[in-house]
């Protein structure tokens, strides 16, 4: 199997860049960030703190969380229920970055994204996917932007959706959620020794795009 790894940090656009290209080459895209917002729904739903180590790995004990496909679309199953829906929102955002610091989190997310690359070529997008998940993956990449550049992006997403956003809240929880996801301990966001650092702060999403898809053909 083929697979290809896209690290970074959040807002910088690796699910719809990954998803494109992932179309164009005839892979499955994987969203791992997915998972982690599922377990963090989950927790959010039934008052768990997801900040509690044990309370989280009491709940762990009691769940099932399936990846599914269907027509190349990701699905997220939490005992049996599709929550792939409902985990796009800012609450279970920085809900997910702080359950992802938990180990026990990090430990029992990890066969399903493996099991994942080991059935199809995949395109995998996450933090930690070339550092940790697939440090063998064919091709590394890691992609990043400006925190205000991200902020933007989600900013002008959110406005297209209606929702009542401020831009300068959007930027502080970027930073916020950043400082996490590279600090925590376990896995923490960053490029490993192989990721070709792709920064997309004056790109195009069609350059990222053709940028990713040929480094994908040269290696191929
Ligand atoms: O990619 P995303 O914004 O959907 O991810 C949500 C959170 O999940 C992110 O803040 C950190 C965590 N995450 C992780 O720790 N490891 C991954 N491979 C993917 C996401």
């Amino acid at each position: 199997m083929f697979a290809v790894a896209i690290d970074g940090p959040s807002g910088a656009g690796k699910s719809s860049v990954s998803k494109a290209v992932a179309k164009a080459a005839g892979f499955v895209h994987i969203d791992t960030g997915a998972l982690y917002r599922s377990v963090a729904y989950y927790a959010l739903s039934n008052n768990i703190d997801v900040k509690d180590e044990a309370m989280v790995g009491k709940m762990l004990s009691e769940i099932t969380v399936r990846l599914v496909l269907e027509n190349g679309e990701q699905k997220v199953l939490v005992n049996g229920e599709n929550v792939t829906g409902k985990i796009r929102t800012e609450n279970v955002s920085m809900a997910a970055s702080d359950i992802s610091k938990i180990p026990s989190v990090r430990a029992f997310l990890l066969d399903t994204q493996r099991k994942t690359a080991d059935e199809y070529n995949v395109i995998m997008d996450g933090r930690d996917i070339a550092t940790v998940v697939l440090p063998n993956a064919d091709v590394k990449i890691f992609l990043t932007a400006s925190a205000e550049k991200r902020a933007e992006r989600r900013f002008k997403e959110l406005l297209a959706k209606n929702e009542e956003v401020e831009y300068n809240k959007i930027l502080e929880d970027v930073i916020k959620r950043d400082r996490q996801d590279t600090e925590r301990e376990t896995a923490p966001l960053k490029p490993s020794d192989e990721s070709v650092i792709v920064d997309t702060t004056e790109m195009s999403f069609d350059q990222s795009v053709d940028f990713i898809a040929n480094l994908i053909k040269e290696r191929l």
